[in-house]
């Protein structure tokens, strides 16, 4: 932890620095991770520390965009005013290296090493993707079948990849598909430009949602408390959509999900539910669900709770129009509660929100979701030039309003209990 208020010319990399460095930057910012350079070394952050103080201090980096005073969120990554504070002092008093021993070795991926074990499943692409080098961002969603001998209890899973550095973030649904056939469909579908809508390529195959997950760079494994957790059906697909930055070569890409199986029994079950676009309420989206080119647009969903559940995260998503997001919940006292709130959206950096602990929504609570939209010039992300009407859909260029929710059943005493993952 960093001493509260040193001077500026005790600022050290080695007593200091390089421990914020560490624990925030370098889980990206190391070979083979998203991030454009590492920073892991004396010099490699003395080198761009004015870069680092101007990234730190507008909170461009870590990146984080909900609101940390809506809602604090177990998996935040932010730094602290006095972290930022230091980074400044340092940067402008001569980077000082100091004489304290520190290690500058990157930190050992997780992958593979939950408990050491090797994990029980993995389901990934059976050939390489071959991503083109032609410096075009690109949304790929694959569809990956598993059967296994018998459905199993889920311990932890973790996104795998053999080219992480491609990769800007990833997320996977896995559907319990009993009967369905699985050679009728494209393998993947490019939900960048193509005619095709995954939606409709894999509609068979999106009837019961067991789970959602996601990775961005720099995160781990998922697990959950000994007594919960979720069903790794018998049969079914793992549909995995991953988000490509652009690359100035051609690159060789084969991704999945792997799982650890429990071998006692789960008490309670996650259920995941996918709100508003393509889920719960689609149809009551207000006014309806079209932004016209040039104009900004704002929508509303209203959703009542028919059952009281317990909540354990949130993952908020729109495509690259989307402006800000917010959630939160009325209950029937008239209590708020709050979910998300992302005031300025950015479709690069939409993950997973994990609440420190379970928050309780009571039967009858309304769901609130408001999005904001921005179908003119000035959204530098709109992908069309000059802008198109644009409709709900799944296509990175549609729109969406949605929210998966991961719950469980309420259970007395719920409330506060701690979600912090082991
Ligand atoms: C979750 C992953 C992640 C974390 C954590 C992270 N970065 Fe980054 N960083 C990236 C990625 C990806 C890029 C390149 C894309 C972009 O600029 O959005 C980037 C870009 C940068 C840039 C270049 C910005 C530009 O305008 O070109 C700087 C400087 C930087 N990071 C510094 C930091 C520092 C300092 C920290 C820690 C305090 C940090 N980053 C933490 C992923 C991360």
């Amino acid at each position: 932890m960093p001493v509260l208020h040193v001077s500026a010319q005790q600022v050290t990399w080695s007593q200091h620095i390089a421990p914020v460095i560490h624990r925030n930057c370098t889980p990206c910012h190391r070979p083979g991770d998203a991030a454009p350079f590492s920073l892991i070394t004396y010099e490699d952050v003395a080198k761009r520390a004015n870069f680092i103080k101007r990234v730190t201090e507008s909170r461009y980096m870590p990146p984080w965009k909900p609101d940390p005073h809506y809602v604090s969120f177990a998996n935040e990554r932010r730094l602290t005013a006095e972290e930022i504070r230091l980074i400044g002092e340092w940067a402008e008093s001569g980077m000082s290296k100091g004489d304290a021993p520190v290690k500058e070795e990157p930190p050992v991926t997780t992958t593979g090493t939950l408990n050491n074990r090797q994990p029980d499943l993995v389901v990934k692409m059976k050939t390489a993707y071959t991503l083109k080098g032609d410096n075009v961002e690109r949304f790929i969603v694959y569809k990956l079948p598993f059967e296994l001998p018998d459905s199993m209890a889920v311990e932890a899973i973790e996104f795998v990849s053999s080219n992480r550095k491609v990769i800007h973030h990833a997320n996977y649904e896995i559907n319990d598909v009993p009967h369905a056939d699985f050679d009728n469909t494209a393998d993947y579908v490019d939900n960048t430009e193509s005619h095709l809508d995954y939606y409709q390529q894999y509609i068979n195959y999106r009837k019961k949602m067991k789970y959602f997950g996601g990775w961005i760079p720099g995160s781990s494994y998922e697990s959950y408390p000994e007594d919960i957790g979720w069903m790794m059906p018998k049969r079914g697909v793992v549909l995995l959509t991953v988000h490509y930055a652009p690359v100035g070569k051609d690159e060789e890409v084969i991704s999945g999900v792997q799982f650890y199986f429990r071998k006692k029994l789960i008490k309670r079950i996650i259920n995941a539910t996918t709100y508003g676009s393509g889920g719960v309420g689609e149809k009551d989206i207000e006014p309806f669900f079209y932004i016209p080119a040039n104009v900004e647009k704002s929508f509303k969903l209203k959703v009542k709770l028919t059952e009281t559940q317990s909540l354990l995260y949130v993952w908020p998503h729109m495509h690259l129009l989307g402006k800000s997001f917010k959630a939160y919940a009325v209950t029937p006292a008239k209590d708020t509660i709050r979910l998300v709130s992302v005031p300025q959206w950015d479709f690069n950096w939409q993950e997973i929100y994990w609440f420190p602990k379970m928050v309780k929504l009571p039967k009858g609570a309304v769901l609130m979701m408001e999005g904001e939209y921005d179908n003119t010039v000035n959204n530098a992300s709109n992908p069309s030039f000059p802008p198109q009407l644009v409709y709900g859909a799944m296509r990175t260029k549609d729109e969406m309003l949605t929210m998966i929710m991961m719950t469980l059943s309420y259970e007395e005493g719920d409330e506060g209990r701690d979600l912090k993952r082991p």
